[in-house]
């Protein structure tokens, strides 16, 4: 567990989950009934751009820099996005400051809704919990997210999200433990909205992906699944992240034609110069079954 988000907060890749995050649940709250947002593996809460850990890499310029000093930004999601973040770094006075998932969820939580964080590194979990200790509607847990989404789901409200965003330090050995456990928890909880982050390098690995889920037992009703693609680097290199997927299960109707144009504008600012791809497309879980 060498893994730390600092290095990496405000990437390309969050900007792209925080902003389909922030859309989801948007769409969730379009009705009034409480909304639980569950975080299988939460971060610290809140990161500092200024830090070394930020400033020996840099990510941050190539992700959440090029949206700030973008000259328009036309979608509404990004314009949301855009927005909660000025708003979060004034009511903080954290100029510099990034907000990892849970912040992002705190902000658009309503009096009738909650968010329960699960992480498991014990320095990361501290930092969680001084952060939460701020936002009554917010319980932590330090333990292996894996297991402890399923002791936690369905969850009383019966609507909510389950964000899953793993490290992927070793590949192999997190697709192993991740595959089987999504399949375990659409099992138990079919009516979950699930979106689960994905590291592009190489094409061909999404598609294994695929391959691996599509193995999986998945009740009839989830015979569909969405996948957003936003890379910003060409897909051709194992140690490069090249691009950022985001898969969903569940996703509100409507929710993929919106993801597209979305996507498209989002790419554009984060590769101005043509480099990578973006797509959206539904993958058909059961095509095995009927071929
Ligand atoms: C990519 S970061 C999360 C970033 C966060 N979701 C965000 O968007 O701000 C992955 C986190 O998972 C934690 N982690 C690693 N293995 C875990 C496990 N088995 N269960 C829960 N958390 C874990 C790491 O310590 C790290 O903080």
């Amino acid at each position: 567990m060498n893994y730390r988000h600092a290095y990496h907060a405000g990437n390309f890749a969050d900007v792209h989950k925080h902003m389909f995050l922030v859309a989801l649940i948007r769409y969730l709250q379009r009705k009034p009934t409480p909304l639980v947002c569950l975080d299988s593996h939460a971060g610290r809460g809140i990161y500092d751009l200024s830090t070394r850990e930020a400033q020996s890499t840099l990510e941050f310029r190539q992700g959440v820099g090029k949206i700030c000093h973008a000259e328009q930004r036309e979608h509404p999601w990004l314009r949301d996005y855009h927005q909660l973040l000025q708003d979060w770094r004034k009511s903080t006075g954290l100029v510099e400051g990034y907000p990892g998932s849970p912040a992002w969820v705190a902000q658009l939580l309503r009096t009738q809704d909650r968010q329960i964080l699960l992480e498991k590194h014990p320095e990361e979990a501290e930092a969680l919990r001084q952060w939460a200790r701020h936002h009554a509607q917010c319980a932590l847990h330090q333990r292996d997210g894996y297991e402890g989404i399923y002791g936690l789901i369905p969850p009383r409200e019966k609507r909510g999200i389950v964000l899953v965003d793993p490290p992927y330090e070793s590949e192999e050995d997190e697709f192993s433990k991740l595959i089987p456990a999504l399949a375990r928890w659409v099992r138990r909880w079919p009516e979950g909205v699930y979106m689960l982050w994905l590291p592009i390098k190489e094409q061909q690995q999404l598609e294994r992906i695929v391959r691996f889920l599509r193995q999986e037992q998945w009740p009839e009703r989830i015979d569909k699944v969405l996948l957003a693609e936003c890379s910003v680097h060409a897909t051709d290199n194992a140690l490069a992240l090249n691009g950022s997927a985001l898969l969903l299960i569940n996703p509100p109707w409507t929710f993929a034609e919106e993801a597209a144009v979305a996507q498209q504008e989002l790419w554009s600012l984060l590769s101005p110069a043509g480099m990578g791809r973006h797509a959206v497309r539904w993958i058909d879980l059961q095509e095995r079954k009927r071929r």
